[in-house]
């Protein structure tokens, strides 16, 4: 079980747990789920960064982890164009507000960010990868499952673990085949490190996933799986080195868009790039036909002049 208090004497797993000594006032922002009746107490709060505040909440007898989103002025990269590019909102109004930055376009932006991490863990956990439970979100409040190791305490960011050769190998083949399954649903994590991944009781679950991506719509997909696989071989690799001549990422793409990845392939790590030779004729043709239908548009903007 969670405990109330982290006595001073106990190892503390990473950072966050500095914060664990503070007493706990109902921060204003869980006030209104205090009120609804979704929660009961405010145990503590795990940590405060620029993007979110987490904390460990009780509700009902059951201990959660609540997702606490900050303001959009204070969001960081990610909410950069290569996550959100194609992400579509049905309602054009909100559309154009986005697109013009009004307050009304950016208090909307802010609350897709937030339900795409929701709609993210919904769609993830349906499909059998491992990630917090979702359980609710109101008011701008994520209610999850609280990620535990196997004593009943806050589970650790792998960064903040140290390994054998024979666990990293096996929680490396445990996070690709997540990957995998992951883009089998149609969603790359986009920020996926040992960051995001925690050490729960039962093995890794990844956290984290307000700039996940979709495979199929978004340009960047390719790019930001291959990034997510590479961090991955070179985390575990510091532990199981081996793992550092893998290659993954371009097999698992290249499956995915030729429709043949399912979540039980068996994955060499190997990938044989192919280079044909250049067709020096034909790129020479795309180059003039470019030019002529450049030449054409300017004709007929000459003419409706
Ligand atoms: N479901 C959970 N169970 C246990 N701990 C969690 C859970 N979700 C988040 N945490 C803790 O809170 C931290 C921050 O969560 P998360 O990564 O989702 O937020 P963030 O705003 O992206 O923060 P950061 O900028 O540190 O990545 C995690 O590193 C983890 O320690
Ligand atoms: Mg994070």
């Amino acid at each position: 079980m969670i405990r109330d208090s982290i006595l001073p004497d106990e190892q503390p797993c990473g950072d966050q747990r500095l914060a664990y000594n503070v007493p706990m006032k109902t921060p204003r922002r869980l006030q209104s789920l205090i009120e609804e009746g979704l929660i009961d107490k405010v145990v503590m709060q795990l940590m405060s960064g620029k993007e979110a505040a987490v904390y460990v909440v009780h509700c009902g007898g059951e201990t959660l982890c609540a997702k606490v989103y900050k303001e959009a002025t204070q969001r960081s990269f990610r909410q950069a164009v290569d996550y959100t590019e194609n992400r579509k909102t049905k309602n054009s109004r909100k559309t154009r507000a986005m697109a013009k930055g009004t307050r009304y376009g950016r208090q909307e932006q802010e609350a897709a960010w937030q339900s795409a991490e929701v709609d993210a863990l919904y769609r993830l956990a349906a499909a059998g990868v491992r990630v917090p439970a979702p359980r609710n979100f109101l008011d701008g409040v994520l209610l999850m499952e609280l990620i535990t190791d196997g004593h009943g305490d806050v589970a650790p960011r792998l960064n903040d673990v140290d390994f054998t050769p024979e666990q990293a190998r096996a929680h490396h083949a445990m996070l690709l085949l997540q990957v995998v399954r992951m883009l089998c649903a149609g969603v790359v994590h986009g920020d996926l490190s040992e960051f995001n991944i925690l050490l729960g009781g039962d093995g890794p679950v990844i956290i984290d996933l307000p700039q996940a991506v979709d495979a199929a719509g978004n340009n960047h997909a390719n790019r930001l799986l291959l990034r997510d696989v590479v961090n991955l071989r070179d985390f575990f690799g510091r532990f199981a080195p081996e793992l550092l001549l893998t290659d993954f990422g371009p097999e698992i793409w290249d499956l995915y868009q030729r429709g043949m990845l399912s979540a039980d392939v068996v994955l060499t790590g190997r990938f044989e790039r192919e280079f044909a030779p250049v067709d020096m004729d034909s790129i020479i043709r795309e180059i003039e036909n470019a030019r002529a239908e450049e030449a054409a548009r300017l004709l007929r903007l000459q003419s409706a002049a």
